[in-house]
Parts: structure tokens; sequence; C-alpha cells
């Protein structure tokens, strides 16, 4: 089948669900894709986040293949040593005690959500109100677009669950004065990824913890995207200082293979009993051993300390073309191998995601018109350095 066959198919048979370019990617190496003509794109989406250690890593594909060979999946009512081995290195590695599996980052909100809840109702009190962030992202299920602060989402699907409500991100007064008793948790991307890279700031974030604890609220991290090493630290809260009730993972954690992680504190994960919450697929053998595959790579080849120094010349570079082209850059974003440069109004941020892809890169646009980069944590600095020659010769096009 080539090319304009496969779009051919999926434009008929697929829903319309994606703007999609018409490139049909066959297979990856390294940090580069390639089409099905054999053309080369270097890669800094990464599956939007997800493919941590790029295309074919020995450590995953060879792991995963092992697993492959033993057994794929099996019920949740046995145990599994993948499943066992991975919640333990979670929690050897995090504030966490406990790890409930998903399948998705929506789904490992889901859970987060509903174990906020379920936390209260045991103990026998009618908190269920979860506090957001406008501009936020939280997943495409009924209640996780709730969560989300972008009423652009609800607007269609109305009426969504309800008990959420959201206020501008960074500002501790609004989620102050939107604080009631029926409120149970604040649920908050550490960098919001979606709404165009927009980091929590320290004092934000402190005084949000503080808030939690004095009101009895459980402080829930979407790490959906920051998590696994991406903003230098294997977990975001970690640049903050304080310590999560609840973690939400995903995207990173299997590297290309689907598995959402749902962390919590001991005392609130106790919330969860049989018959609580449950998946017929989360956590099975094989996402959970792509995920120690992850972890293992991570912590062996140095990446996250790496990631930490890779992001740092990749931030300064865009800032030196943001000086450059102050008409074109109006701001540059984010941590680790998280970024964003954010575009003036007026320049259009998917001409210069097109012009990068005809140049053989690819990077794409979220939020308010900022070009986002997370590439895998594999990126090299000569990659780095030739992304950042393409976008000076964008520019100076524009
Ligand atoms: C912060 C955050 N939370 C949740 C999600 C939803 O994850 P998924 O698409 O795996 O359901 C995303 C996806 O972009 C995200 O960035």
């Amino acid at each position: 089948m080539d090319s304009r066959e496969s779009i051919h198919l999926a434009d008929s048979y697929y829903m319309n669900t994606f703007s999609r370019f018409p490139i049909v990617f066959e297979y990856g190496k390294g940090c580069t894709l390639y089409d099905a003509e054999d053309k080369a794109y270097t890669d800094f989406l990464a599956g939007i986040a997800v493919n941590t250690l790029g295309y074919d890593h020995p450590a995953l594909t060879g792991t995963i293949e092992e697993q492959c060979h033993k057994l794929l999946h099996c019920s949740n009512l046995f145990y599994t040593k993948s499943q066992s081995k991975l919640a333990h290195m979670l929690v050897e590695h995090s504030c966490a005690d406990r790890v409930f599996f998903a399948n998705s980052g929506a789904e490992a909100n889901e859970g987060a959500i509903k174990l906020a809840r379920m936390f209260f109702y045991k103990k026998g009190m009618h908190k269920y109100e979860i506090i957001t962030a406008c501009n936020s992202f939280h997943g495409r299920t009924l209640a996780t677009l709730a969560a989300t602060g972008q009423k652009k989402y609800h607007i269609p699907l109305s009426p969504l669950p309800s008990g959420f409500i959201s206020v501008p991100f960074n500002d501790i007064g609004a989620i102050e004065s939107a604080i009631t008793d029926e409120t149970c948790a604040i649920m908050i991307e550490p960098i919001q990824g979606e709404g165009g890279i927009i980091e929590a700031e320290r004092k934000y974030i402190t005084a949000l913890h503080r808030l939690c604890e004095k009101h009895d609220i459980l402080l829930i991290f979407d790490e959906i995207q920051t998590g696994i090493g991406r903003t230098g630290k294997l977990f975001a809260y970690e640049h903050y200082g304080i310590e999560p009730h609840i973690l939400t993972l995903a995207k990173g954690l299997g590297g290309g293979v689907p598995i959402g992680a749902v962390l919590a504190k001991k005392e609130v994960a106790e919330a969860f009993e049989p018959g609580d919450h449950g998946t017929t697929f989360g956590g099975n053998a094989l996402a959970c051993s792509a995920g120690i595959a992850v972890l293992n790579t991570l912590m062996e080849e140095k990446l996250i300390e790496e990631c930490a120094i890779k992001g740092d010349h990749f931030k300064m570079k865009l800032n030196s073309l943001k000086d450059s082209f102050p008409h074109i850059v109006k701001d540059v974003r984010g941590m680790g191998l998280m970024l964003g440069a954010q575009l003036h109004d007026g320049i259009k941020g998917g001409d210069v995601v097109k012009a990068a892809l005809d140049m053989g890169f690819i990077i794409n646009c979220t939020g308010d018109n900022t070009l986002r980069f997370v590439p895998p944590l594999i990126i090299s600095i000569d990659e780095i350095d030739r992304l950042i020659s393409v976008l000076e010769t964008i520019f100076n096009d524009i």
C-alpha cells in the first residue's frame, strides 16, 4: 500500500477527529522518523511527549519482545511480575506509596478524580468539588473535560459531570475564593502543556500546598505531560519542594506503549477497596514491561540529568532566536525538554510548523500560538542546533 492509498483509506474510514498532515510514517530510529518515501524527519514532538527513548531503542524493544513471548495480558484478578515491579519502581522513586495503572492520561485523571471523592466519602464527608485552572487540559473523557478549564470543549457536550470549577492559573487568590466546604481537591498541571507551555510559579505551588493543608483538600498534580524526566527531574513536583497527595502519569511512561498511572499517598490510596475502581487492560504485563524498560534506561543512561542540561542549552538557543527576531518570538518558556516559543499575534504558528516539516523537522503549535518542543529525551545537542538553524531560516523568510 502506498502513501496515497493509506491516506485515502483513513480519510474514508477513520472518524474525522484529527487535522493531519499528508505524511504516512513507516518506521523510526533514534530521534528520526521515516515516511513511506524514506524521507527523514527529526522529531521534536515525540508522539506528543510520549516517545521518551525515541524510536527502536534496543532496551525498550528488547524488553517488549521478550515480554511478548512470555505474557501479553492476564486479568487483574491475578498478579504479574512486571506490574508488581513497575509499581514498586514508581513508589521507590516518587513521594507516593501506592499505584494504580490505567491505559491513558485521561483515564489516569479519571482515577485520580474518583480517588479524591472516594477518600472523603469513606471518611463520611460530603466533599466532591474539584478546582482546576483555566487553560488547563486534563483529557477527553467527560469528567476530565469537565476538569479541563477551556470552555470550547464543554459547550457541545453539555451537560458535563458537575462539581468542577476552573479559576485563573497562577492566581492563588482565585483558588482561595473558590474553596468551599465541598472542595475535595485542587488539580493542577505544573506546566500547562496543551495550554501553551505555561509554568506554575513556585510561590503559587507553595501557596497551593499550604491552602490544601489548611482546608483539608487533596492536591493532585497532573503530570501526564511533565512526568517521567521531561522537565529535568523524574517528576515536575520535585522542582517545587512540595509533595502532592495524588500524581498522575501517562505519555512518557511506556515510551510509546499505552499506559497511565495514578500514584497516591498511602492514607489517600487506602480509600480504594476491591470493587471501587478497575480496568481490564490497565497495568497489563506488556505495558508494565515497557514502563520498567523506560525507567531503567532513564536511570542507567542518566537521561534525566542530561535532559536538564540539553534543555538549558535548547532554551538558551531559543532565547537567542527571540533576541534576533523580537518581532516574531514573543516569549520562551518551559523546563528541561518541555519548551515553548510563543509567537506574536499575526505570525501564524501553523505556517512555521508546516515550513519546518518541509525541511524535515517535526514540531507543533499549541495554546496561544506557541511552538512546542517535546523531543525524545535522547535528542542530541547537534539535533537541537540543527532545529534552531531551521527556525532561523524560517524566521528570516518571514
Ligand atoms: C496534562 C495532560 N493531562 C491529560 C492528558 C490526556 O492524556 P491522554 O490523551 O493520554 O488521554 C493530556 C494529553 O495531552 C495532558 O497533556
